[in-house]
């Protein structure tokens, strides 16, 4: 689908690639084959969805990209991160990602461990950096940490490697997506009104958002692997079927994985309602988390 954040969006990601630019090693600098990995991993690809719900969120309750910079890139870094170990051998095994050949392929696997192993470290160190009042930077560190490890995404990871080629319920999927994708896509949400000081009661709604769209988002990346092409995706559609993993569409099929994507979006649609015109940044990336084609 055409992106219709339009020239938000494209702002947005453009800062995301300048905030990590400079925050990434340099690449003739030693260790030069981590830090060519690392800029592999981070730079030049993906589509940015965790930086563009920092921004939508933070600037919906005025707060100004510039103070939004580091929580953006540092939330796209731990991603990063979590992408070049997913498609490691020892996990999903992919050799393609962002279109291009995955770490450990380009690179090796050692080296993988370790960009993915930096990657996170450079995230905390750069949020640690935020230009905001001490308190809201120490509540972002532990929002991002959280979200990152085992009550988020390692968890979900963890639960993800379990569950492959086994036969779990349709509880046990939604825990396992909603950790594994979801923890980071809400942490997102969450860095962007920390910085905004948004106040609890809309806090509360931020969240009932980010938590459909979490889920959303891996429901729509479950059916892409299933209806998508690999040229499209940057990577290798059929994967989740020949290893046998735990999705929406083995568990209960494309259709009602389908009709599982319409209820989210009126979810999402429903806890933003009371906040009016504001919030169409928002409501513009809840639709590119159902409706996108890669
Ligand atoms: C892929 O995430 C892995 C999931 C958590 C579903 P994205 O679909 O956001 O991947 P990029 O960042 O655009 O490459
Ligand atoms: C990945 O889920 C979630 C992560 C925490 C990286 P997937 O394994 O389905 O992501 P893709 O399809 O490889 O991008
Ligand atoms: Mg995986
Ligand atoms: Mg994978
Ligand atoms: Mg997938």
């Amino acid at each position: 689908m055409p992106d219709a954040g339009g020239d938000a969006h494209a702002g947005w990601r453009a800062r995301t690639e300048a905030t990590l630019e400079a925050a990434l090693p340099d690449p003739a600098a030693e260790p030069r084959r981590l830090h060519a990995a690392m800029r592999h991993a981070a730079l030049d690809g993906g589509k940015r969805m965790r930086p563009l719900l920092v921004y939508a969120t933070g600037t919906a309750f005025g707060c100004g990209e510039e103070a939004l910079d580091h929580a953006a890139a540092a939330v796209e870094l731990v991603h990063a991160y979590s992408l070049v170990h997913d498609d490691l051998p020892a996990m999903d095994d992919d050799d393609l990602r962002r279109g291009k050949p995955t770490v450990h392929v380009a690179f090796d696997e050692a080296t993988a461990i370790l960009v993915g192993d930096a990657l996170q470290s450079l995230a905390f160190e750069l949020l640690a950096a935020a230009p905001l009042p001490a308190t809201a930077r120490v509540a972002m560190l532990a929002e991002l940490a959280r979200a990152a490890g085992v009550h988020g995404m390692c968890g979900g990871q963890a639960l993800d490697i379990d569950a492959t080629g086994r036969a779990i319920d349709a509880d046990a999927l939604q825990r396992l997506h909603v950790l594994k994708t979801g923890a980071l896509l809400r942490a997102a949400v969450r860095l962007g009104a920390i910085a905004a000081g948004v106040d609890a009661p809309a806090r509360a709604r931020l969240d009932d958002y980010a938590d459909a769209l979490g889920l959303a988002f891996q429901v729509r990346d479950d059916l892409l692997d299933v209806e998508g092409d690999s040229a499209t995706l940057g990577k290798t559609a059929g994967r989740d079927a020949a290893r046998d993993k735990a999705t929406f569409p083995a568990l209960l099929g494309v259709d009602a994985a389908h009709a599982r994507l319409q209820t989210l979006s009126a979810a999402m649609d429903a806890a933003l309602s009371g906040f009016g015109p504001r919030a169409d940044g928002l409501r513009r990336l809840a639709r590119l988390a159902v409706e996108r084609d890669r």
